[in-house]
């Protein structure tokens, strides 16, 4: 490496905010060892260049590529490790993705299933409880969830579910609880047709996510919490597009008849969520 380079280019920075000077640093050093590493021709180094301007040319106001290339290189749930940390028996935070949007406010045991997935999908009931790490059940939590229909596609991306189809918002009861009727969610690619998708395409990788419902918890006291539950026997489980499976948000639905007010056969998933209290440290 070109110590004396490096040297120099550090030796340049002087911040007015520390933690400004501290990151560019880290990426100086970081940016000189790769090419030190690698070896770019100028051809190379100018296609990486080009590479990041086509990215940002993408990015509308509902689509953010350098989000999305972020979540195809790991680097989204890296950052969501790195700032989630917390005791065992917590339910691990992932990344919460492109699709949040408000949610309508419904009543326990609610339909969020309202378009014509209703009629194709297999119906599935998800209930649970949410909980502090100890087990404390927390009533009044809220439960804000968000789902692909059983053709992979969200309300913002088909014109055939209105707003707010597969979103809900639920408040637990005085045990915790919540529960909600729905369609089991199908595994879906993401966006393949930008930088993101030409990147994934060329180092052989699919864009696939699998089957998941999205969470964001919140209760007093505690940190909010950004989660997925994935369904266990998707294909994709292991190669997941975003790198956000983490084994314990895995379920594997349980085939029913009768229960839950359904009148035929239907999948139920249980998932609980422990919630970490505020102020917790570690060996604390
Ligand atoms: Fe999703």
């Amino acid at each position: 490496m070109t110590d004396k380079l490096v040297r120099q280019v550090l030796d340049q920075v002087d911040a007015p905010d520390p933690r400004v000077g501290e990151i560019v640093s880290a990426l100086i050093v970081h940016l000189h060892a790769f090419v030190d590493e690698v070896r770019p021709t100028e051809a190379e180094w100018r296609a990486g260049l080009a590479f990041l301007a086509e990215t940002g040319r993408w990015c509308t106001p509902d689509r953010d590529e350098f989000v999305l290339l972020s979540d195809m290189l790991g680097l989204t749930s890296a950052v969501d490790d790195v700032n989630h940390a917390g005791p065992d028996n917590m339910t691990p935070s992932s990344v919460e993705g492109p699709f949040h949007s408000p949610a309508p406010v419904r009543e326990p045991g609610a339909w969020i299933s309202e378009g014509p997935e209703r009629g194709r999908g297999t119906p599935m009931v998800v209930h649970g409880r949410v909980l502090s790490c100890d087990g404390t059940p927390l009533p009044g939590a809220t439960v804000d969830l968000w789902q692909a229909a059983d053709d992979g596609l969200y309300d913002s991306q088909d014109d055939a579910q209105r707003p707010g189809n597969l979103r809900g918002l639920f408040t637990a009861d005085e045990e915790g609880r919540y529960c909600f009727r729905t369609i089991r969610p199908s595994s879906y690619p993401v966006p393949a047709d930008g930088t993101a998708g030409r990147l994934l395409r060329a180092i052989g990788r699919h864009p696939m996510r699998p089957a998941h419902l999205h969470y964001q918890v919140t209760a007093p006291g505690h940190r909010p919490l950004t989660t997925h539950v994935f369904l266990a026997g998707d294909p994709h489980l292991g190669s997941d597009a975003a790198f956000a499976v983490k084994e314990e948000l895995v379920r594997r639905p349980v085939p029913r008849t009768g229960g839950w007010e359904m009148d035929g056969p239907y999948e139920e998933v249980e998932f609980d969520l422990r919630l970490v209290p505020l102020g917790w440290a570690p060996g604390g």
